[in-house]
């Protein structure tokens, strides 16, 4: 399909996902509100071609933010009981600092933000205008850089901690197997309405979903208070995706901080921050004998020597030398870029716990993608680079911009189609973005 041809249809589901409150839906019926990660996938998309919308995105997320600096991964703008579970479920109004204007949930997800207002900079041709936008929405992401170093770092190690899989935005990666075998939660009554939407079998069980509900119950008995959380929470994670993403964004934030001039105090704060977060991400995370990077389950203190596609994000950040950067390479190629595979699986396909349909547990997704792209680019690895550019751009011409895709080759052309969400907004603004990408 032409490049012009491919990004036009992008183009119309971002217009379509997008509601007149101003943030924009991942996908109709599964996804009814405004996602956090999501959102800043999204405004990249809409900068190239209407930049009015890629500003109220990040107005929207950023007005639901509360005042201790958390950012919540969902953002409930609307009534809508297509998802579960809502803001009836979350109650975010149990802790004293949520927004008493609007019902959030009470998790994160990555902290994109900070490399999401460094591309609407790059991407505009008004840069006075986006520098005026910015000015008002940086210190906003900055609270959060604190709130996560502050809140979320119990160790003082530069490295902070999710305490929810959801968190994670890898929901049901097979490397959470080993923490849910240490909980025992009772079997919840709820009603699942993502599997009204879409088949059980691209979805996670509904025992991992007593999981799920576990945990936020637990937060909700401590009114989402982080020193309670990280005392008891079973599920207490340093996972290099988060970590890599935040430091990435701490580097946009500097960057955009010396151009915005005179912020000299949080330029420093960053810096000594993101120097011990990189030196920590390479001493713990870092993994030579899977040769890539892992997760660190600081609550039964082990290292999961698993490999997903998050292992090779800190491509993305700069954290890896060249030598380490090779072997991530390598490991990529051998493992995850068979011939007859798109890059790059959620999770080892050499792994028994693949799953080619399973959501985060092989699927190929555009985010995460398109996050690998920047990193081997970045260390000017370009054929792979190209590879993962391709094979993303492949996928959503012969199939659409679904949410997921089956890795397999042969396989995707059985199905001819991909899983999950339909016109998934984050495929169709990541797609705009490769095409535009010289
Ligand atoms: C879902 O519902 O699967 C979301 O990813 C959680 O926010």
């Amino acid at each position: 399909m032409a490049d012009k041809f491919l990004i036009d249809k992008a183009k119309t589901v971002l217009n379509q996902n997008f509601q007149k409150k101003g943030f924009t839906i991942p996908s109709k019926n599964l996804y009814p509100f405004q996602w956090k990660w999501d959102s800043g996938f999204i405004a990249i998309g809409f900068a190239h071609f209407d930049m009015e919308k890629a500003k109220k995105e990040i107005n929207s997320l950023l007005n639901a933010q509360w005042k201790n600096g958390f950012i919540p991964h969902i953002v409930f703008h609307t009534k809508n009981d297509s998802y579960f579970p809502g803001a009836d479920f979350h109650k975010s109004s149990l802790h004293p600092q949520s927004p008493a204007h609007i019902d959030t949930s009470g998790i994160t997800q990555p902290p994109v933000l900070g490399f999401v207002l460094e591309k609407l900079y790059n991407i505009a041709d008004d840069k006075e205008d986006v520098l005026n936008f910015l000015k008002n929405q940086i210190d906003k992401v900055y609270k959060n850089h604190k709130y996560f170093y502050s809140k979320r770092d119990i160790n003082n190690e530069g490295l902070v901690y999710i305490y929810h899989n959801w968190e994670s935005g890898t929901d049901n990666s097979p490397v959470w197997d080993d923490i849910w075998k240490t909980m025992n939660p009772p079997r919840y009554k709820f009603e699942r309405k993502d599997t009204t939407h879409v088949d059980y079998s691209q979805r996670p069980t509904d025992r991992e979903y007593d999981h799920y509900i576990d945990i936020i119950e637990l937060a909700k008995k401590f009114n989402y208070d982080d020193h309670k959380i990280a005392k008891h929470s079973p599920f207490l994670v340093q996972d290099p995706l988060f970590n890599s993403i935040l430091i990435r964004s701490n580097e946009s934030l500097i960057k955009l901080y010396k151009i915005l001039g005179g912020n000299e105090e949080k330029i420093k704060y960053l810096k000594s921050k993101n120097e011990k977060s990189l030196t920590s991400i390479n001493e713990k995370l870092y993994n030579s004998s899977i040769g890539a990077y892992s997760h660190f389950d600081l609550r039964n203190k082990k290292n999961i020597p698993l490999i997903c596609s998050s292992s090779f994000s800190p491509l993305f950040c700069g954290a890896p030398d060249f030598k380490k950067a090779q072997r991530l390479k390598n490991t990529l190629v051998e493992k995850f870029g068979k011939e007859d595979y798109y890059l790059c699986s959620s999770f080892d396909p050499e792994g028994i716990q693949h799953d080619q349909k399973k959501y985060w547990r092989g699927p190929v997704w555009i985010n995460l993608n398109w996050i690998l792209y920047q990193g081997f680019k970045r260390y000017k690895f370009k054929e792979t680079a190209k590879r993962i550019k391709n094979d993303s751009l492949e996928l959503v011409d012969k199939f659409g911009f679904y949410e997921y895709f089956n890795p397999s080759k042969e396989n995707s052309k059985k199905n001819n189609k991909g899983y999950g969400g339909e016109n998934f907004s984050w495929s169709a603004a990541l797609t705009i973005d490769f095409l535009h990408e010289k």
